[in-house]
């Protein structure tokens, strides 16, 4: 028996989560852990947006919705577009409400590759890019970005990784796990070369409202030529701390979107109703909790760019946006895989090994935490931690069997 389809072997289950459910496990078990791996805000969903929500279940709106999301949430969305990002996407058939950026992302990729395609993603990024393709029978062609050039990836480099059956290009501004925001001579340059060879582009603005130092957010798809190429993919988990509600939203040009929203309809119908109504409030209310969340995560950035600064073996670039440090390790003494499992056993910290020689930090976590996350890196990298914080001793045993 061969119960399991040929294309799974090319679909791993996440390193993020799995190092997610470890440290779970080892939790439930009693051990002190500091969450640097989930890149979930730690903030509450603002009261105005939850108010919204329970209203929307005291009124009845329970039943599925349009397959494209109610009016008023396309409406708003389509006016944050315009507004924010310049975008002009009709409402009613140019936005679809998804169920989070993660189903928006296999939708769009079911829709709009054939087998054999090839997609061009730019490493290190956010793996469901790489799964979604695999999924729609595609394969990734990795384009490098390098931290000698901040991560703004590099025309020759696109040029080089296309081939015959390059179909598409997908990019993460501000990014996931580097923090870069691409600049617009950098978005300029992966539209001419998006157009120069036809080719569509996903972009993925996740981050968009978490960005720092002054810098601009520029939506590809506002860039000339662009909008009938470009399906811009945004969501409501970072910007207001709604990772649980499950609710992202896709806008682009009309025949992409009729092809997307068969899948949609097809997988699963529609994103929550009384949540949608949630998400009318997070557009349209008060965007100050937003700001402050902001806000305070620079303040944490801040934090652990100074005290990593402190630790010779690693070093990385200023992230610029989201909410993370990817930090390469290449000169510690062990690769970023058995790092990580060093500093999860000896110091309690939970970080995600990337790659060999990268790890990623998550600051969704509070000051006071990363405070103390930050010492005990240091300590563990001064090898002043072996056996101080041993995980084993930490462990209650009878609680473990509860
Ligand atoms: C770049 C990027 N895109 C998409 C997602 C998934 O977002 P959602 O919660 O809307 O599915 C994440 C989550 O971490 C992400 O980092």
């Amino acid at each position: 028996m061969r119960p399991i389809a040929k294309r799974m072997a090319q679909i791993p289950f996440s390193a993020i989560r799995t190092m997610l459910e470890r440290v779970t496990k080892l939790e439930k078990a009693g051990a002190d852990i500091i969450h640097l791996e989930v890149g979930s805000p730690d903030f509450d969903t603002p009261q105005h947006i939850k108010q919204a929500c329970q209203q929307a279940i005291n009124d009845g709106q329970v039943q599925y919705t349009s397959n494209y999301g109610i009016m008023p949430l396309r409406e708003a969305i389509s006016a944050k577009f315009s507004a924010d990002n310049q975008l002009d996407y009709d409402p009613q058939n140019e936005i679809i409400v998804t169920n989070g950026v993660s189903q928006g992302i296999v939708a769009t990729m079911l829709a709009l590759l054939d087998p054999g395609d090839e997609v061009l993603i730019m490493a290190p990024i956010f793996p469901a890019y790489q799964s979604a393709a695999q999924m729609a029978g595609a394969a990734t062609v990795t384009v490098p970005v390098y931290a000698k050039n901040d991560y703004q990836p590099q025309m020759g480099d696109l040029i080089a990784a296309k081939t015959q059956q390059t179909k598409m290009v997908v990019i993460t501004t501000p990014g996931n796990p580097s923090g870069v925001v691409f600049n617009r001579q950098t978005l300029q340059h992966i539209a001419d070369f998006a157009i120069d060879n036809d080719l569509l582009v996903i972009s993925d603005e996740i981050y968009e409202k978490i960005i720092y130092d002054n810098c601009e957010h520029v939506s590809i798809g506002a860039l000339p030529g662009m909008r009938e190429r470009t399906i811009t993919l945004n969501g409501f988990s970072k910007s207001h701390a709604m990772t649980g509600w499950r609710l992202g939203y896709i806008g682009g040009d009309a025949p992409l979107v009729d092809a997307i929203i068969r899948i949609h309809q097809n997988s699963v119908v529609c994103a929550t109703t009384f949540a949608q109504w949630g998400g009318v409030a997070a557009l349209e209310g008060t965007q100050q909790p937003t700001l402050a969340m902001v806000e305070e995560c620079d303040r944490r950035r801040r934090l652990m760019i100074e005290q990593l600064q402190k630790i010779p073996q690693i070093s990385f670039v200023r992230p610029q946006g989201a909410m993370y440090i990817f930090i390469d390790v290449t000169d510690a003494p062990l690769d970023a895989f058995e790092l990580a499992n060093a500093l999860l056993e000896k110091v309690n910290i939970a970080v995600v090994p990337w790659d060999e020689r990268h790890i990623r930090l998550s600051y969704g976590n509070s000051y006071e935490n990363l405070e103390i996350a930050m010492k005990r890196m240091q300590d563990y990298f001064a090898g002043r931690s072996d056996g101080v914080r041993d995980l084993e001793s930490q462990i209650n045993p009878i609680k473990s069997k509860c």
